[in-house]
């Protein structure tokens, strides 16, 4: 494993959630969508909790997860299950107006296979700037391919969401498995878990996974790349910190 990768990856994203610059490898300018770290200081901030954990309820039908959602609930999610995991970062996606729109993240880095998860993409604005979330998803992954030298990445969506699977197969996913879903309920809470060997009843949702390939990205850039396009992420100016080593 290259461990200096992913010391430095790791403290890449340390930095962006105590709010401190990145230097040359901060996030990306985008014309539409500017992507800001969740950081530390949004856990002691009331109205940061406030709106996410709206969102989240609003958002709730569509992760395999749906529990009612208090803003106790989410400042523990935020602190313990968001900040304190090393490999976990989620930004907001605030437009060019200044509001925050939605948010977005990465998670569960592999740094052997330099591969990870797009993680929590959430419109938490509805109604305004259409394909704002598309551009929020463009500009991290010009980032987490060209910046954070990332080969693939992975996402995982109800086979059900149907918004979400148009944005993500926009940004170039392809499905790669369906992991066929069974609903359990505990109190109020419903969780979507994986079938096992043995089910026997019909299935009715599944869980899609999706990859994107840096490879493929640049064929798709280069596909779509025009003076006019407007999903064009301006480019880091250097990837150098963060490419292969030998
Ligand atoms: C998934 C989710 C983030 C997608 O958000 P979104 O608003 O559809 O994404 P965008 O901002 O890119 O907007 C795209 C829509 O605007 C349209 N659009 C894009 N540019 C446009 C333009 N210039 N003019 C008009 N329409 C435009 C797109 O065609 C698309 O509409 P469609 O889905 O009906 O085809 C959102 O549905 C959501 O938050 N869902 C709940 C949480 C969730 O499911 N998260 C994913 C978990 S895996």
């Amino acid at each position: 494993m290259n461990h200096s990768y992913e010391e430095k990856v790791l403290e890449l994203i340390r930095r962006l959630k105590r709010g401190e610059q990145a230097g040359p490898a901060s996030l990306p300018a985008h014309p539409r969508v500017t992507l800001e770290p969740v950081t530390w200081a949004d856990a002691d901030e009331p109205q940061s909790i406030h709106t996410l954990a709206e969102w989240r309820k609003k958002a709730n039908p569509y992760f395999p997860a749906q529990f009612p959602v208090s803003e106790e609930g989410t400042h523990r999610w935020l602190v313990h299950s968001t900040l304190e995991v090393p490999d976990r970062l989620l930004l907001w996606a605030v437009s060019a107006e200044g509001q925050r729109t939605g948010h977005l993240g990465l998670f569960r880095f592999d740094f052997t296979d330099r591969s990870v998860e797009l993680d929590n993409v959430v419109r938490g604005v509805e109604g305004v700037l259409p394909g704002l979330m598309q551009a929020a998803v463009e500009s991290l992954l010009v980032w987490t391919f060209e910046t954070l030298a990332i080969d693939a990445v992975y996402l995982r969506v109800l086979s059900d969401n149907e918004r979400a699977l148009r944005l993500y197969q926009r940004c170039g996913f392809q499905e790669t498995m369906r992991m066929p879903l069974v609903r359990e309920q505990e109190g109020d809470a419903v969780r979507w878990v994986e079938a096992q060997a043995d089910h026997r009843r019909p299935v009715t949702r599944y869980f899609v996974t999706m990859r994107l390939l840096a490879t493929e990205r640049r064929q798709r850039k280069a596909q779509l790349a025009g003076p006019h396009h407007v999903l064009r992420a301006t480019m880091p100016q250097t990837r150098s910190d963060f490419t292969h080593q030998p």
